[in-house]
């Protein structure tokens, strides 16, 4: 896959140097960056090309993200001891680092959104408001605990659906709901790009439980089989291997048909709806 988005400069100094080398740390691999790009491409299906607006607010959802998952990873979360490649940031440094470096990152973000200068003040409380909902406890943080509350049991579909939006997809639209919001996007553009991302959202995370079983730690720069380990409530655990692949082409192609009314302009933007769930890691 192309993961060829920026690199996730540090972005502020702290005053405490352990926490600013874990903070260092932290952003030297990015990862695939999925969520700016979302972000970068959905300005341009509006706009007619990528906006350096879109670009910043992807930035802030890379420092959401990336806190997420470091919290994600704590021994009272996932016990996690590989991400993007190398130690977790509470096993290269220590859990109260790692908790103080996802709570800046969070901070930073909204940060970041403020202080950009081409947006106007309007974007940025629509922007303020939309992320801090998908990562709040209806969106990400709800979701995470929804997650841990299923450990050990079997859901239906349905249930696993509502866990998946908010754990994963609440972000993932967030992404391309802000890039339409930089891009000043019409509210009928803005529900086309809503539906396209809550599917590609589902989709990406029920690929996400299929490669922890399919794929290798080293593929995906995080432990695989770390699902079944902990008995977590997955697509895999519910569909089995080739049910939830299925289901993931499937809500790719209701995605795609959400973006049929933008024409080519959406052309970039499908093909990285199609990267997300074809991916290897
Ligand atoms: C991993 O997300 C966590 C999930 C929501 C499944 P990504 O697969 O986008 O992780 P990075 O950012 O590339 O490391
Ligand atoms: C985590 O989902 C989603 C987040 C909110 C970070 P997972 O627990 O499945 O993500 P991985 O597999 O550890 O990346
Ligand atoms: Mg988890
Ligand atoms: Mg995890
Ligand atoms: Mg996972």
């Amino acid at each position: 896959m192309d993961t060829s988005g920026r690199k996730l400069s540090s972005p502020i100094d702290c005053s405490d140097s352990r926490l600013d080398e874990a903070l260092t740390y932290a952003l030297s691999n990015p990862g695939k960056q999925l969520r700016s790009r979302l972000c970068r491409v959905t300005s341009a299906v509006v706009a007619g090309c990528e906006l350096p607006s879109a670009a910043r607010a992807g930035e802030a959802i890379e420092f959401l993200h990336t806190y997420s998952l470091i919290h994600d990873d704590l021994p009272s979360m996932d016990d996690d001891d590989l991400r993007r490649g190398k130690a977790t940031v509470h096993k290269a440094y220590d859990e109260a680092t790692a908790i103080l470096v996802g709570d800046g990152l969070q901070a930073l973000a909204f940060e970041w959104i403020v202080d950009t200068p081409d947006l106007a003040p309007l974007q940025q409380v629509q922007l303020v408001k939309l992320l801090s909902k998908s990562v709040g406890f209806d969106g990400m943080v709800g979701g995470q605990a929804m997650d841990i509350a299923a450990e050990g049991q079997s859901l239906a579909p349905v249930q696993l659906a509502q866990v998946h939006a908010r754990k994963t997809g609440a972000l993932i639209e967030a992404s391309v709901v802000a890039g339409a919001i930089c891009a000043n996007a019409t509210d009928a553009q803005q529900a086309s790009l809503s539906t396209f991302a809550q599917r590609i959202g589902l989709a990406f995370q029920v690929m996400d439980d299929v490669l922890d079983v399919t794929a290798t730690s080293e593929e995906l720069g995080k432990t695989a089989g770390k699902d079944i380990d902990a008995e977590k409530s997955t697509y895999v655990a519910s569909m089995g291997i080739e049910g939830a692949r299925d289901y993931a082409e499937t809500l790719l192609s209701e995605a795609l048909e959400a973006l049929n009314e933008f024409g080519d302009a959406a052309s970039e933007l499908k093909q990285l709806g199609r990267l997300m769930v074809h991916r290897s890691f």
